[in-house]
């Protein structure tokens, strides 16, 4: 005999529990830098992730886009995507089993534009709602840091810090102090922000970017830490282009910058090209944007109406994916 209430009945499947959204990222400058403590000036795109949750007894589950086979959520066979997700459900909520979290978005994926961050983001806050325990901002960063590391290894937080406040930002590492947070300063720009993104290919990974680069600088470490420190003095000089409404000085920043990365061995003939077409479609400035060797590059276009559309056009000629969106979007979806 026990006198335990019986199991609360679960819902028919298929019955919708939550939905919850998170934009993805564009790095304007400082992508590389930041690993190594100095600044990095980024921000939320107006394009991203929605994730809905609904009850499914062969939950947890991801179906990950509608032409993908449902991945399960559990660390290891679900391969990296259901570690990271199992990862963020054993943060938010841990008790939730028969659930289905259904993907859609329109960010291109490995390309640098903070996909997995957004992907993390959404999925923990649809998952928050559907156990109602909303999560803290602070908090939300550390479960969707967690998650990040299957894909990145000891990432920053500089994707994870501008999928979960939005808007504009500069970004600055944690300290190695037990307990330290990273510095987060928001920037308002002057003017809204649009930006062209392109890119031909996704990039070969963010892990073996940074880890090559690393190399790079144990064999030349005064170069790369100048360069380095370059970059970061750059994502500085940015945000002051931005709050000051000085688009041609961010154009030129970004152009600068993009050098210094091609210096470093992040870009690639594909970027490089893109790049330079865009630029002679005449765009402010031009750089590669997140981890580089493949994947997306941003650019600037000057004032004029058809400014965008000359870059758009330029992109879409060479077989580029290309769309304009605008940077610097407050953040969507549900708190927390
Ligand atoms: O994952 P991506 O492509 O958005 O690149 C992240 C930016 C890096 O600075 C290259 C890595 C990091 O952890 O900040």
């Amino acid at each position: 005999v026990t006198d335990a209430a019986p199991p609360s009945p679960s819902p028919p499947p298929g019955t919708l529990l939550a939905t919850a959204e998170a934009p993805g990222k564009a790095i304007l400058l400082g992508e590389h830098a930041v690993v190594y403590g100095h600044p990095a000036l980024a921000g939320a795109l107006g394009r991203g992730v929605r994730v809905t949750v609904r009850a499914d007894p062969q939950g947890p589950r991801l179906h990950p886009g509608p032409l993908a086979a449902p991945v399960p959520i559990r660390e290891g066979d679900g391969g990296a995507l259901g570690t990271a997700l199992a990862r963020v459900l054993a943060d938010v909520a841990p008790g939730l089993r028969q659930v289905a979290l259904v993907a859609e978005g329109s960010l291109p994926l490995g390309s640098g534009l903070g996909s997995s961050a957004a992907l993390s983001v959404a999925c923990a806050r649809a998952l928050a709602q559907t156990a109602g325990a909303p999560l803290s901002p602070d908090r939300l960063y550390d479960v969707v840091r967690h998650a990040e590391e299957v894909f990145h290894g000891n990432p920053s937080g500089v994707d994870q810090a501008t999928v979960v406040r939005g808007g504009v930002l500069l970004f600055r590492r944690a300290s190695t102090e037990p307990g330290a947070r990273p510095h987060v300063t928001p920037v308002t720009p002057a003017r809204p922000l649009h930006l062209v993104v392109a890119m031909l290919r996704p990039h070969t990974g963010t892990r073996e970017a940074v880890a090559a680069l690393r190399e790079r600088r144990d064999r030349h470490p005064r170069t790369v830490d100048g360069l380095m420190a370059e970059l970061g003095a750059l994502a500085l000089d940015g945000a002051r282009a931005l709050e000051s409404g000085c688009p041609g000085r961010l154009g030129e920043l970004m152009d600068l910058s993009h050098g210094i990365l091609a210096a470093l061995g992040v870009s690639s003939d594909d970027l490089d090209h893109l790049v330079h077409l865009a630029r002679r479609a005449g765009a402010l400035g031009a750089k590669l944007t997140g981890a580089g060797v493949g994947g997306a590059i941003i650019a600037l276009p000057g004032q004029a109406p058809d400014a965008a559309q000359r870059i758009l056009d330029a992109m879409t000629t060479v077989g580029a994916v290309a769309f304009l969106a605008r940077v610097g979007e407050p953040p969507t979806g549900s708190p927390g």
